[in-house]
Parts: C-alpha cells; structure tokens; sequence
C-alpha cells in the first residue's frame, strides 16, 4: 500500500485530548500491518479563529485536499453559544470544510455494544440488538440554503430549506448500497406532509429504490421517526434523511449507544473522507483527562474500513473496543454505579486499554 496521509484537525476542547488517541491506534495499526501512515495537523474552529482570524484557513482546507483522510476532534467554544449574533464562528469552519471537500454523505452508526446496555436511559428490553447506520445529508437543506436573512429592519429572519434532485439521488445510493450489505431495509425521514422539499426528497427517494428490488423501504415523518426511534430501535436499519432532520434525528439516536462518547462518523463525498466523533468540544470536561476517546478510536475504524479498505483493521479496532468494555473499563459517561472503581479510567489509560488490545493476528486473519 502506498503512503496514507492523514490530517488531523484536533479543534477545539476535547478535541486534542481525544484525536491524539485516534493517531496512536493508527500508528498501531500501521505498525502491526505494515503500513505507511503519515501525520500531519491542521487549525480549525476556534482555535483557527484565535491565530487567523476565521474558522477554517486556506492552508488547513490546502492540507485537506492534499490528504487521503482527515481526522477531525470537534469545535466549539461556549462564548459563542452565548452570543450567536457573533459573526465569526467556530462552527462555520465545520460548515466549510464539508462544503469545500463535498462530504455530502454523514455516516452514522449506531451499535449498542452489549456491555453499555445498562448505560442507556431507555429500557433494556426496548434496546437489545439496535443496530442502525444513519445517511445524513450533509452538504445542502436549510444549513446552506439561499436566501437567508434579515428582513424589516431586522424584525423578521429567514433561511431556505431547499434540495435538487441530483442531491437527493447520491445520498439515497449511498443508503442503499450500504442497506444491500446489512438487513436489506431503507427508512427515508421527511416532512413530506407540509414540506415541498421533502415532496420532491420523498419523489427521488422512491425512483433510486426502484434500483434496488431487493431492499424494503419505508417512508416515515421526522415527527414519528423521533417517536420510533426510542420506542422501537430495532425496526431501524439504514436511515437516509436530510440535513437538518438528521443532525437532530442522531443525537437522540446517540442515547440508544448510551453515550454520546461512543459514536463515531465518517463524512464523505466522491473523493474524500473525514472522521469525527458526534460528541462535540465538551468544554466542560477538557483540560481534565477524563473525555471518552472511544468515538475517535471508532472514527479511526471507519476511517480504515472507508477511506483505506482496510476492512480486517478496522474490525480489529472495534474488536478492541469491544474487548476493553469486556474486560469491565470504562470512562466516567459510560459507567455505572457497580462498575469497580479500579475499572474507572481517564483518557490516556482508557486509549492505553485499547492498544493492547490490537493484535497482529486480528489484522493478518
Ligand atoms: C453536528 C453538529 C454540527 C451540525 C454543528 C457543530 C454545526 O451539531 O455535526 O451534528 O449541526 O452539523
Ligand atoms: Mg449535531
């Protein structure tokens, strides 16, 4: 295999204590394989803002479009969320990158791993078996359409809900590529009762499955999809949904995995890969060595398994994963109050767990 380039983009709060884990599992895995992976770190978010001025600088988003992936931590800063007049913000160098890079496709699965069970707030026998990967829409909706503004002096604000075909149709092939390799069902989310966009997101949707006999769809509105999902998970197979619709839909989604902490994503479009976490900056914790790098180390699996087809790694990681909550460790935002106090574990013992839990032959086999 020829030179990987990653790009890692810590950002902001946890996000440095966090994606420094995500590396020292792809040095692992590079070593263990005998890969060539290199590293390289770019600003963005508030960080970028502090030293240029704007959230995402022309070199970070020249780095990206150089790299054969992206590892991204999160951004965010709370002064901001108390200001949201404010001009400049974090988010937007978000925002950007997945513009700029055509990440249109937000991956995110949603896997109870067993032993979390009881960290979930919804009912066991409600949880058991929910395993659901969301196709968020990620480059178009209401996030980037035009116009938005303020009209009369200011007293009345808008923005465009707004989706052409071509959108639609990508986002819905992904769906449905993915659903071939898993329980064979689509769930497409709309407000197709009210919404002229969801009329026409409804419309293609339909058209692509004809593509695919063998996949059962289901169309249901964002208002019963938020109901199902935590009253039936396991009706759930692949969901596809646009932008706005998922970034809400999957941070409900994320209580069936019983943290936030433990859920990855991949953002991709026809040429590039980025990888996060879903659990944002949590300036709350950072700085205390406590933040859950699990949902970096599972982005550095979909990372391997998407961007490098490097499908035995990136099982090896989960399997790490998998063996590390086996073995009863666990951050503070998964435990419970009978997990062993020796078993509680900070940021850098928790990456150190997994570590040893990679092994060459999980790799070669
Ligand atoms: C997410 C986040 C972002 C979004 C914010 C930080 C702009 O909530 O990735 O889900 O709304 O897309
Ligand atoms: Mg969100």
């Amino acid at each position: 295999m020829k030179e990987k380039k990653i790009l890692v983009l810590p950002g902001d709060g946890i996000g440095q204590e966090v994606t420094q884990w995500g590396v020292a599992v792809l040095k692992k895995i590079g070593q263990e394989g005998g890969y060539h992976f290199t590293f390289d770190e770019g600003l963005i978010g508030h960080a970028s803002i502090l030293a240029h001025g704007n959230a995402l600088p022309d070199e970070t988003l020249a780095k990206a479009k150089a790299s054969s992936a992206i590892l991204l931590g999160a951004v965010g800063h709370p002064s901001y969320d108390m200001d949201p007049s404010l001009a400049v913000r974090p988010e937007m160098g978000l925002l950007k990158i997945r513009k700029e890079l055509g990440l249109y496709a937000n991956l995110r699965p949603i896997k109870l791993f067993d032993e979390l069970v009881h960290a979930s707030s919804i009912k066991e026998e409600v949880l058991r078996g929910a395993d659901i990967l969301f196709f968020r829409e990620l480059t178009g909706d209401v996030y980037f359409g035009e116009p938005r503004e303020r009209r009369e002096n200011g007293t009345v604000a808008l923005d465009t809900m707004i989706y052409a075909k071509y959108e639609v149709e990508r986002i819905a092939h992904k769906a449905y590529q993915a659903a071939m390799n898993r329980r064979k069902k689509v769930t497409s989310v709309d407000k197709a009762n009210v919404l002229e966009s969801s009329r026409l997101w409804r419309e293609v949707v339909k058209e692509v499955a004809l593509s695919y006999p063998e996949v059962e769809t289901e169309h249901i509105f964002i208002d019963a999809a938020a109901m199902k999902l935590i009253k039936a998970p396991r009706d759930f197979d692949v969901v596809v949904t646009g932008n706005l619709f998922g970034d809400i839909l999957t941070d409900e989604a994320s209580q069936i995995a019983g943290s936030m902490g433990m859920l990855a994503s991949a953002s991709v479009g026809d040429k590039y890969g980025l990888y996060e976490p879903i659990h944002g900056a949590a300036h709350d914790i950072s700085g205390k060595g406590v933040a859950n790098p699990l949902a970096t180390i599972l982005s550095v699996g979909l990372m391997l398994d998407i961007s490098f087809g490097l499908q035995a790694e990136a099982q090896a990681v989960i399997s790490a994963v998998e063996q590390v909550l086996k073995q009863g460790y666990r951050t503070r935002d998964i435990a419970e109050s009978t997990t062993d106090p020796a078993h509680l574990l900070g940021t850098d013992a928790m990456g150190e767990q997994v570590l040893k839990n990679i092994h060459s032959y999980a790799i070669k086999s």
